[in-house]
């Protein structure tokens, strides 16, 4: 199987991704990094790995569509079984969503419905939540609305600082993503079972 992640930062969730499946133990190929900020320290992270990569500027193009078409003729090419988005800061659009429906799976540090957009770490804290977590969910047109395929919960401590709670959801991120990549490419369909979920 063929996975194209997406993603517009630092790209700590991707690195997990191409970990396992340099280690053999998630049976798929990270064919391209689709990555919208030119700055981004996920580009050196692809060049690092040898990952091929589609870099952007969304305001060099007229639409969504206009750039959702290009990056769509490079996943056909590819033969992209399934988009993953890893940190990417933007809605995805009509073209892709057509395309790969069903096949397109965003990761949320937060346990959605909670928290959605932009900052769920400081959202969380802001709301002096006792509990927030990860959410790895299918991508429909909303902001992280899509159907939940799994979510792991984190206690928010009295002490809590955004660095300590942005660690812990990391760790947990990093394992629960690639787990799920797995079942999703490995049984075509996802289960809540947590015993399946190790690789
Ligand atoms: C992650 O927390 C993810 O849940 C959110 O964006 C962050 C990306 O971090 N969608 P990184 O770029 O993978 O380190």
């Amino acid at each position: 199987k063929r996975i194209a992640v997406f993603a517009s930062g630092s790209g700590s969730n991707f690195q997990a991704i191409v970990d396992v499946t340099q280690s053999g133990l998630l049976p798929a190929d990270i064919s391209l990094l689709v990555c919208d900020q030119p700055k981004a320290y996920v580009i050196e992270r692809a060049r690092e790995n040898g990952i091929s990569q589609f870099v952007f500027s969304a305001k060099d193009y007229q639409s969504k569509a206009a750039y959702e078409k290009e990056i769509s003729k490079l996943l056909q090419n590819l033969n992209i079984d399934i988009i993953v988005l890893a940190g990417y800061m933007r809605l995805i659009g009509s073209t892709l969503l057509k395309e790969y429906e069903g096949r397109i799976v965003n990761i949320h540090p937060s346990l959605l419905p909670a928290f959605p957009g932009k900052d769920a770490i400081g959202q969380a804290l802001a709301a002096k939540a006792k509990w927030t977590g990860v959410t790895v969910h299918f991508v429909d047109e909303g902001m992280d609305t899509g159907p939940i395929i799994v979510q792991e919960r984190i206690r928010i401590e009295e002490n809590e600082t955004r660095e300590s709670l942005q660690k812990k959801i990391q760790r947990v991120e990093h394992k629960l993503y690639p787990s799920i990549l797995h079942m999703l490419l490995t049984q075509g369909e996802v289960t809540n079972d947590e015993k399946a979920r190790t690789y």
